[in-house]
């Protein structure tokens, strides 16, 4: 789903209508063309190709460009004892210009066949680039439906730098599945960057015994023959490709609904056994308290999985964060929740913006503290405004992310600052009908950091450019 920025003011009016509906109705799916390579931009590729690259130049093979998705159904058959993968995925998307062929994101695997709208198809491999060529060309505007079958055993991305192992991870009772920033590629075909969010249905079997935890809610009753069982889950809501899971184990499950009745599921690894009543009862309060603060919740049910994979992080996966090998504290959980708004509802069509997840999230964090009569956002931005001047996070401006540094500390704990010192110049009043107007205006679509502080400036009546440069794009500690 995706919106070029002719469509973005459409888009704006779309979504305050559906602000009002309730929160199962399906939004329409759009994209960004922020992001895209642009139309009018001469990309690399031949006329009628679609692009390599949707066009974030700090990724610029992540994602492909000349379609916008906006469904995918993933058939996924795991074996925890061979590692093999046997998946069918089906890619509903849109031309959005003329297409003799088009890109998908796949690393390792083997695709078997290829059908665009029941043909068959031709493809190539390069790299992370699968190549689609249909019998017949795709014009623009039409929706298109391709059905990609392949297997294998999936490798997980791992990155030396500050990313760590993150994709598709087998674990020996099933697999850890957290794929920011780059990562579902590891396991299904798809356009790997978040400018391009789709609605997902998943069908997951594995050995009997084994649960299978993807994103939104269970459809149906899982189903076992033959020493097999299969879970189908649907997220019914736009969702960016790394929020997807599939992750896999044996779990403990806690199921019910939160005090404001949203649907809610804890699931704890045997291992973390002793996490999953505070796991659950966490995340309904967050969830609901979070919902007060930042407006309606955005999906249609809550909750969290805890795995015995030690990732050293915890990731915001859609309607089910997923934490890596620990017991996760009230902290971690409003993190990951607010992640929900700020992320998965609202979400970064460029890489760069990745504050706008992070530093909102850890300005949660510090608001949840607050809300507890634990210390005060205040007293945590002090401590924080407290480090010494040669302290790593003054020399990284948060409000540019880089790609080699991506999850820097400066885009968390700067980022959450930045916050801080905004609501310190507009007040309280002002700064909690930001976030709440924010949250509204771009329900189920994308942000920017422009439009952020254009917001900003247009409810506090500021000129508040001095204050967003300092704080987020100056190499030193601002005042
Ligand atoms: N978004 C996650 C969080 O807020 C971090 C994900 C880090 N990803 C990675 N591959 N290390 O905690
Ligand atoms: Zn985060």
């Amino acid at each position: 789903m995706r919106v070029n920025r002719r469509g973005v003011a459409m888009l704006a009016t779309l979504v305050s209508v559906l602000a009002c509906a309730p929160a199962d109705e399906p939004p329409p799916a759009t994209h960004p063309a922020s992001a895209s390579a642009g139309a009018g931009e001469p990309g690399p590729a031949s006329a009628g190709a679609g692009e390599p690259g949707i066009g974030d130049p700090d990724f610029p093979e992540d994602g492909n460009g000349g379609y916008d998705v906006s469904h995918y159904d993933l058939a996924i058959d795991y074996s925890p004892t061979t590692k093999r993968l046997d998946g069918v995925t089906t890619v509903k998307a849109t031309a959005t210009h003329d297409l003799s062929s088009f890109n998908l994101d796949l690393t390792g695997l083997n695709v078997r066949t290829i059908t665009v709208d029941d043909a068959q198809a031709t493809f190539g491999r390069k790299g992370s680039e699968l190549t689609v060529r249909p019998a017949e060309p795709i014009g623009k505007n039409d929706r298109f439906t391709a059905t990609i079958t392949y297997s294998g055993v999936p490798k997980p991305a791992k990155d030396s730098a500050n990313l760590g192992t993150y994709g598709f991870i087998p674990t020996s009772d099933g697999a850890f599945v957290a794929s920011e920033p780059n990562g579902s590629k590891t396991w299904f075909p798809n356009n790997d960057h978040p400018a391009d969010k789709a609605t997902f249905d998943f069908t997951v079997t594995v050995p009997a015994g084994v649960t299978a935890l993807a994103n939104g809610e269970q459809i149906g009753q899982p189903t076992t023959a033959g020493g097999k069982t299969t879970f189908r889950w649907r997220e019914r809501h736009p969702m960016a490709s790394y929020l997807a899971t599939a992750t896999m184990g044996k779990f403990e499950l806690r199921q019910g609904s939160t005090s404001a009745g949203i649907p809610n599921l804890a699931a704890t690894d045997p291992k973390f056994k002793g996490s999953l009543d505070s796991l659950y009862t966490t995340s309904a309060e967050v969830t609901d308290y979070w919902s007060t603060v930042f407006g309606p919740y955005p999906f249609s049910s809550t909750g969290g999985v805890v795995d015995d994979y030690s990732a050293g992080y915890a990731l915001e996966n859609q309607t089910k964060p997923l934490y890596g090998g620990f017991h996760p504290d009230e902290a971690i959980i409003a993190h990951e929740l607010a992640h929900q708004w700020f992320g998965n509802s609202l979400t970064i069509s460029r890489w760069k913006d990745l504050w706008l997840n992070e530093g909102f999230a850890t300005y949660a964090e510090w608001l949840w503290s607050e809300h507890k009569g634990k210390k005060s956002a205040e007293a945590l931005f002090n401590e924080n405004h407290r480090r010494s001047a040669d302290d790593a996070i003054w020399k990284y401006p948060p409000g540019r992310a880089r790609p080699g540094d991506l999850f820097n500390q400066s885009v968390y704990t700067r980022g959450g600052m930045t916050l801080h010192a905004l609501r310190k110049s507009i007040g309280d009043a002002t700064f909690f009908t930001l976030l709440k107007a924010w949250t509204a205006e771009h329900r189920y679509g994308y942000v920017t950091t422009e439009g952020f502080v254009a917001l900003a400036e247009r409810l506090s009546g500021k000129d508040l450019g001095p204050l967003f440069d300092a704080w987020l794009f100056q190499p030193r500690r601002p005042a």
